[in-house]
């Protein structure tokens, strides 16, 4: 700021004249570091406590608009200002990328922008951005039993973030990513322009599902198409240690799991808990599944295809879809469903370090072991490899129908997970270190030239822009293509017709043609 020529009262007085239209006052919707509820309002939504810290840069100016004339304002006014702007709506980026930045800065917040029309009889819904997952969920089942959105499990990400970066959960493989069931969306661009699908055109709304929404513009609102779910659903979970044949379980489920019905999704959480035994730990494999059906057919569908797992009746518990969406989320049974309208957040926050593989043949037994042994390890503590299968209709959609390209020929993708509650650089730096061994390690098990990624698992270790966001079209390729494979390429192109200046840019947004 000190380098810059404008002060943050010229970016106030700015905003001030140029929201004018809207009914409530953009004081009203503005925080300062002045303003007794900036910090509160900065740290509502922070997942990620490696991101609040007194170290972290903080935005100049925190904007939680109630109409989209206070976003064409602060675009016009950014631009003006010479600041960078972060939209956030849910605040659960991996790396902070929506609330943090190393230049000037100030923050769109989409809070205020939350609300959802449910139109059963066409089966859509528009969402705005700012709505969290679980209330989505929630007014789909205030409507409907028999509709439901096949996205993340996590009741408290936000959809801006969350369907602009594809976005999945334990419908995947009968429905796709959430960003395959958008079918339109409103967003502002670099110009200020409101934009629909029709106006925006058929490019810019391919990038909009899945590229990242924050190199484009800011996405006020998604149209939504509704998915078919039973009135009754099975969930089970069976936990198997090595004892139990934790290692082998494992190893066979990676033969059936990418061909099971389409119905059936079974995920694995690998982890290592300490035992009563003093000193030991011991190794977890958790079995999680939604069956889209009732208990009868899900025992024969298990017989038919995993009988190993060696599943019970008494393993089973019927319930609502609605229902299976706290289940997922960790909640206990009889649970109010009023919970998925709460925003704050699930489990303590806490710092934590993510990455992602995409797993193209089985892993053998002794590479799983080898898993295991770093689970045993000083800083796993609290670490965990997440299984998802793919599979089923992820297999059926094109690799470019959006830019998600981890379609046919996947079994599975890995989410990598290491939290700890120390704080300070030091245990950061223990906790990151180990988890880019264990990648290191889990290198030669999967996907490999590029080596993917997924998005919404944001990972900067995988390359970065500069931190001031500007970058080149070489520089971005290395962590792009990771992302997006041969999409990257026409996400470039979209960029540079949408936003050839490259305005909306961050450590790891896509670059504009300019700046090859
Ligand atoms: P946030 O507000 O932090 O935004 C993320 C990115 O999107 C930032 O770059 C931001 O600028 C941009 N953005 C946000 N709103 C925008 C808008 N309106 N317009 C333009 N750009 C915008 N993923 C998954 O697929 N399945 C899952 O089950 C889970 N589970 C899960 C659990 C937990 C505890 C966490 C912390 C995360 C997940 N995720 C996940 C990952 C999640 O999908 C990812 O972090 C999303 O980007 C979160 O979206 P938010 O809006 O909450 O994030």
């Amino acid at each position: 700021w000190a380098t810059s020529a404008h002060t943050p009262e010229d970016f106030l007085q700015c905003l001030t004249l140029h929201a004018g239209n809207s009914t409530t006052s953009i004081s009203q919707v503005i925080y300062t570091p002045a303003n007794s509820s900036y910090s509160s309002v900065l740290e509502f939504s922070i997942q990620n406590l490696r991101f609040s810290t007194p170290a972290t840069p903080k935005p100049l100016v925190i904007i939680t608009p109630l109409h989209v004339s206070q976003i064409q304002a602060t675009i016009k006014c950014s631009q003006k200002h010479g600041m960078q702007i972060r939209v956030r709506s849910g605040g659960h980026d991996y790396e902070g990328l929506s609330y943090v930045s190393f230049v000037p800065f100030v923050i769109i917040d989409l809070i205020n922008l939350r609300s959802i029309n449910v139109d059963v009889e066409n089966g859509t819904a528009w969402v705005e951005a700012g709505a969290i997952i679980g209330e989505v969920y929630y007014r789909i089942a205030e409507k409907s039993r028999n509709f439901g959105f096949p996205a993340g499990v996590c009741p408290t990400m936000g959809v801006g973030g969350h369907f602009s970066g594809e976005g999945y959960g334990t419908m995947l493989c009968k429905y796709g990513l959430a960003a395959d069931n958008i079918v339109d969306a409103q967003m502002i661009d670099v110009k200020g322009r409101i934009l629909d699908r029709e106006s925006m055109g058929e490019d810019l709304f391919w990038a909009i599902r899945g590229g990242g929404g924050a190199s484009f513009g800011v996405i006020v609102a998604w149209k939504i198409k509704l998915v078919h779910v039973p009135s009754t659903v099975t969930v089970f979970t069976v936990n198997r240690n090595l004892e139990q044949n934790a290692t082998k379980l494992v190893h066979r489920w990676q033969y059936v799991v990418d061909k099971l019905d389409e119905d059936l999704f079974i995920r694995v959480i690998l982890s290592a808990a300490n035992s009563s035994q003093k000193g030991r730990r011991t190794i977890q494999a958790s079995f999680n599944s939604l069956y889209l059906g009732g208990i009868d057919n899900l025992l024969s569908l298990m017989q038919e295809s995993f009988p190993e797992l060696g599943l019970v009746r008494e393993d089973c518990t019927k319930m609502s879809w609605i229902e299976s969406t706290l289940y997922f989320a960790g909640f206990p049974s009889g649970e109010s469903l009023d919970v998925l309208l709460s925003r704050t957040p699930l489990t303590r926050q806490t710092f934590f370090k993510a990455k992602s593989d995409y797993v193209m043949e089985p892993i053998p037994e002794v590479g799983l072991e080898g898993i295991w042994e770093r689970f045993y390890q000083k800083e796993a503590e609290e670490a965990e490899l997440i299984l998802s299968p793919y599979g089923g209709r992820m297999s059926e959609i094109s690799e470019s129908a959006i830019p998600f390209p981890h379609r046919v020929g996947n079994i599975y993708k890995i989410q990598h997970l290491v939290y700890w509650e120390e704080e300070g650089i030091a245990a950061s730096e223990r906790h990151i270190s180990w988890i880019r061994r264990l990648y290191s390690y889990i290198a030669a098990y999967v996907s490999k030239s590029p080596r993917a990624a997924y998005i919404n698992y944001r990972d900067l270790n995988i390359g970065t822009n500069s931190k001031e966001g500007n970058t080149s079209y070489r520089r971005a390729g290395i962590w792009g293509t990771k992302y997006f494979k041969s999409n990257f390429n026409r996400l470039v192109h979209v960029k540079s017709m949408v936003d050839p200046t490259n305005f909306f840019r961050n450590e790891q947004s896509i670059p504009a043609l300019s700046s090859w």
